[in-house]
């Protein structure tokens, strides 16, 4: 019952796509900081090299950059291949890797949407069954593989923001979550879904101009999502703590999904 065995992480072999900055980096943080290895993916190679490197030397762990591009079956495949050769199992896979796209609705381009969809919703599907031998491997009905894919609030909410592709692909994430949650349960796999509201990061910052002031001042909480925020609640879910939760979306959002509409009378 002690904080030290019902949260840990410690010695546990982790995947965390879109690993090299924002809320990817944050969760990969925490693993580390806590004793577990992780791989990390993306697509630019330098920069996710680079972020292996500082974030092993910061935490003292084992972070490995594997370069790859998720949003074609190619890619998956080749990332899955490349995690075989170094790794008989898995214990997490985190698909945190994500694109976000903005345009009127009437000009909104076929591309803005095909984009969002192969990388938010398509590689998910596909990561998790190329992916799901390796989550086998490891899991046990004491100790369940986890599986915990990276929603948002605009696949909750609308958002103000003309992201049409965005949105949906969120809310198909958070009901493919419930279907692979019914899928894999049986195998000892739990599958669960963190939905996030504002985090700092190139993503939120290109769309405010990296101001996050009018943000902080709106959210319930008077604040953007922190790294402890994020990774706190990725750790619930993987550790002991969260082997009985199944299926769910869980905000970490300040508050916005849950009392929006309070003050509008
Ligand atoms: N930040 C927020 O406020 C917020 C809110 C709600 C939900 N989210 C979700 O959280 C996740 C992370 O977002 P973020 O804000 O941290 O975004 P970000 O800073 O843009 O990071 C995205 C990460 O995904 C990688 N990536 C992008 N395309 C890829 C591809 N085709 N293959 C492999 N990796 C790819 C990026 O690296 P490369 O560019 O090198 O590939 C980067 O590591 C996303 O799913 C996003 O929708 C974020």
């Amino acid at each position: 019952m002690e904080i030290n065995n019902i949260f840990s992480v410690k010695n546990k072999i982790a995947v965390v796509t879109g690993g090299s900055r924002g809320i990817g980096e944050m969760i990969t943080a925490g693993f580390l900081a806590n004793g577990a290895k992780v791989y990390i993916t993306a697509r630019k190679a330098p920069a996710l090299i680079e972020k292996a490197k500082e974030l092993s030397e910061l935490y003292g762990g084992e972070c490995v950059a594997i370069p790859c591009d998720l949003s074609t079956l190619e890619g998956i495949e080749s990332f899955t291949q490349q995690i075989e050769e170094k790794e008989e199992g898995i214990d997490y896979l985190i698909n945190n890797a994500g694109a976000a796209w903005g345009e009127p609705f009437e000009s909104f381009s076929e591309s803005g949407w095909d984009k969002v969809m192969d990388l938010n919703v398509k590689s998910i599907f596909f990561l998790t069954q190329k992916m799901k031998h390796l989550l086998t491997k490891r899991a046990t009905l004491e100790d369940p593989s986890r599986v915990v894919n990276i929603g948002s609030i605009d696949g909750l909410n609308v958002p103000a923001f003309p992201t049409f592709s965005y949105s949906s692909s969120k809310a198909a994430v958070h009901h493919l979550t419930r279907h692979l949650a019914a899928q894999l349960v049986s195998e000892n796999i739990t599958v669960n879904a963190i939905a996030p509201g504002p985090y700092p990061s190139a993503m939120l910052g290109s769309a405010v101009n990296s101001d996050y002031s009018e943000i902080e001042k709106r959210n319930p909480r008077k604040r953007t999502g922190s790294p402890e925020d994020i990774a706190g609640l990725t750790i619930f879910l993987c550790s002991r703590a969260g082997a009985y939760v199944v299926g769910e979306t869980i905000a970490s959002d300040g508050g916005i999904v849950k009392t929006a509409g309070h003050n509008l009378g």
